[in-house]
């Protein structure tokens, strides 16, 4: 889709049909590397993808998720959550633009099992992911739903 309609079109889903492929899970994680992060460390932050049943079933607040993907940052470095956002949000406008449902995740992080990230790692952010049968059209959106002072 084109960037600006996919933009308007990009809603929260919470109700998921299915698990996502792997060729869709692959463009999912190229979005996620074409993400910006601050002073282009990239070696600071890692990808855990998690599909294993037994795994998500101790995720809390990921609405039944077949798929979730935390973002991690190394302990102790410079690096910082802002550009998670950056990386979750690539990932997600990837996702709907292929037309699986996609969310933020913040409500998981504490309930993510230690052994599965990595050393020296800790998670940050997640995207929650599935099929969806929700159809993505571009929103009317508020200009004011963020208030706005102009300096001109
Ligand atoms: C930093 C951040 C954390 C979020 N954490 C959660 C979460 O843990 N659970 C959830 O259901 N939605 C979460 N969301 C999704 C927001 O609730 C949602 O994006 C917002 O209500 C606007 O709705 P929209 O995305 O449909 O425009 C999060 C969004 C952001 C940006």
């Amino acid at each position: 889709m084109e960037t600006l309609k996919m933009i308007q079109s990009r809603k929260a889903i919470r109700k998921y049909s299915g698990q996502i492929s792997d060729d869709q899970l692959h463009e999912i994680l190229v979005a996620a590397n074409a993400g910006p992060v601050g002073m282009g460390r990239y070696d600071d932050y890692r990808l855990t993808v998690i599909q294993d049943p037994q795994v998500l079933s101790k995720l809390n607040g990921i609405y039944e998720a077949p798929t979730v993907i935390v973002v991690s940052i190394k302990e102790d470095s410079a690096s910082d959550e802002v550009s998670t956002g950056a990386i979750v949000h690539n990932m997600e406008l990837a996702a709907e633009d292929q037309g699986l449902g996609a969310n933020y995740n913040m409500a998981s992080l504490e309930s993510i099992p230690s052994d599965v990230i990595p050393d020296g790692f800790k998670p940050a952010f997640a995207l929650t992911l599935g099929q969806t049968d929700e159809k993505f059209t571009p929103r009317e959106i508020p200009l004011d739903r963020i208030k706005t002072n102009m300096v001109k």
